[in-house]
């Protein structure tokens, strides 16, 4: 069973500690945090990680066009799941999903596309859109099997599912 939480204080540590044993900066991180690539997490990265998170909180007094969780299964933080506005459509939202190695292949992206799909209805989005790496056979094969429809756009894979 999976839970989103919000990333408070205490969970954006604990969060960056699963990432830091468990992913590449590379996963976890925006494309364009500064040096986001690179299989090392230097304190850059991790502050980079830190300022993520916290500029996509929630709150009245300054709405942000994306919002971060923590993914936890069976009640450990696994990774992490981004709802975002994309090409500034109100109807569509991006949604991006990391989990740390040791919770892969179990079945957890499935989970968590069924509660994008419905908090993206909350936001009054129309679909859903994701992207992946043409050579990443997991987010592929997990943006199949949740139904998103793939083409291929300017060297990514973007996935494209239709709320109900
Ligand atoms: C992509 C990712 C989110 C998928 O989440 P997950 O919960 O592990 O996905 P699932 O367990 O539902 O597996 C999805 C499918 O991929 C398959 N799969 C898993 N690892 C695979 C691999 N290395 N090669 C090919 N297929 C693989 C699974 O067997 C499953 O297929 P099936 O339904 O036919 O059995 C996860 O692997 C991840 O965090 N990767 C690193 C970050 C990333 O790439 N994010 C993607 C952005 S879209």
């Amino acid at each position: 069973m999976i839970d989103l939480l919000p990333v408070d204080d205490d969970v954006l540590e604990r969060l960056l500690a699963v990432a830091v044993a468990d992913a590449l900066p590379g996963e976890a991180l925006p494309a364009e945090a500064p040096a986001a690539t690179g299989p090392v997490w230097t304190e850059p990265r991790k502050e980079a990680f830190r300022a993520y998170h916290r500029g996509c909180r929630v709150s009245l007094e300054a709405p942000v066009p994306e919002v971060t969780w923590a993914v936890a299964a069976d009640g450990r933080i696994a990774g992490a799941a981004r709802l975002a506005l994309v090409d500034d459509d109100p109807a569509a939202r991006e949604v991006g999903l990391w989990l740390g190695r040791s919770h892969r292949g179990r079945g957890i992206a499935g989970e968590v596309a069924y509660w994008a799909m419905a908090a993206a209805r909350t936001m009054d989005a129309r679909r859903l859109v994701a992207g992946a790496s043409p050579d990443d056979a997991a987010a592929r094969r997990a943006l199949e099997r949740i139904g998103f429809e793939l083409e291929h756009r300017d060297g990514a894979l973007v996935g494209t599912l239709t709320l109900p």
